[in-house]
């Protein structure tokens, strides 16, 4: 597994070196700040999915590592404009271009890098990712859109998962979906890759949601607290609200209608500290465990294995702490 967890980090350095002319092409201030979001990292957890699924399944290399940099592509186009929308200040440990930059030119180098990934994706040469590369695109700016148009927050665990499928999960769902698709797997092959990748993007995403309270952001290289502080409500604060739904900071959030800044910081504090957390930890489990069940259809590989490990790591141990801590609260 050892050599296979190398052989990835190899392509996946193969794939920024796929990415950097298209941004190195235009020769702006706003596409430096671009290369700069590229280059600072970012866990490449979704190219590593493509790449591992459509290894296991005996995909072409080459158009392979450009669906995989088209993914990253996209979610880097997402990570501009979610920044803008969020009033995020920090990014992968740098400045967000918001913070810097007008929203006019946010928008467009967004858009520039939304580009970028559908250049990228056409160059897999295969019509029915191209197809599901455009759904997902549908799917997540639709999932966006829901949220910030709706006149009251999400106060119920139904509406948030459907959000967080959108927005998140069908990214992690076409990392691996595309990838069994690229390597001509059987119609019941990809639908197993994709639902692999829909439980692994939902507890991704539960888990983001719960570091938003608990985390550093020294460590995360992006604010934490911000979610609700922006009036987003995840599954923590929804949680909390199952247990205290007489709240009144919280209905206020979920209402849209003023509340102190201070009273919301206790509240922020008081989601930490309670159990909130524990069961919003459970279900993203509930999701990994889910995950590795699909993955249990693939013949046995070192790629399976690598597969299974980015799947259990999507639970970072750091967060047991904090759950240990409000086990009793
Ligand atoms: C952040 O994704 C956006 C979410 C869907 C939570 P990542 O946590 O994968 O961000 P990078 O790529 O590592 O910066
Ligand atoms: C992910 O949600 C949004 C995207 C799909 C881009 P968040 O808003 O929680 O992501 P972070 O926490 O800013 O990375
Ligand atoms: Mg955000
Ligand atoms: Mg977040």
């Amino acid at each position: 597994m050892n050599s296979e967890i190398d052989s990835t980090r190899e392509r996946l350095q193969q794939i920024d070196a796929l990415i950097y002319p298209y941004i190195e092409s235009n020769n702006s201030t706003l596409a430096k700040a671009l290369y700069q979001l590229v280059v600072s990292g970012g866990k490449r957890i979704r190219p590593r999915l493509a790449l591992l699924t459509g290894n296991m399944l005996g995909a072409e290399p080459q158009p392979l590592l450009r669906l995989a940099a088209a993914i990253e592509m996209l979610h880097i186009a997402t990570l501009v404009h979610d920044d803008l929308i969020d009033r995020a200040a920090l990014r992968r440990g740098i400045a967000t271009l918001n913070s810097h930059w007008s929203s006019a030119a946010t928008t467009l180098t967004g858009d520039f890098a939304f580009a970028v990934a559908a250049q990228l994706a056409v160059q897999a040469d295969s019509f029915p990712v191209m197809r599901l590369f455009t759904e997902t695109l549908g799917s997540m700016v639709g999932g966006e859109i829901l949220q910030l148009s709706s006149a009251k927050g999400i106060s119920m665990r139904e509406d948030y998962y459907r959000w967080i499928q959108a927005k998140t999960a069908s990214l992690f769902e076409l990392a691996a979906g595309a990838a069994a698709r690229l390597s001509q797997a059987d119609d019941d092959v990809v639908a197993v890759a994709r639902k692999f990748g829909h439980e692994i993007g939902m507890a991704f995403q539960i888990i983001d949601d719960v570091l938003d309270f608990t985390g550093q952001e020294a460590s995360l290289g992006k604010p934490v607290g911000n979610d609700l502080r922006q009036g987003t409500v995840t599954l923590p604060a929804l949680y909390y609200l199952e247990a205290h739904p007489d709240d009144p900071t919280l209905v206020s959030v979920i209402q849209r209608n003023g509340h102190t800044p201070d009273s919301l910081e206790r509240l922020i504090a008081t989601i930490r500290d309670s159990r909130a957390i524990e069961r919003a930890i459970s279900e993203a489990e509930g999701f990994v465990q889910n995950s590795l069940t699909s993955l249990e259809a693939f013949p046995e590989t070192p790629e399976r294995q690598a597969l299974a490990a980015v799947a259990r790591q999507i639970i970072p141990t750091s967060i047991y702490a904090q759950r240990k801590a409000t086990a009793n609260v």
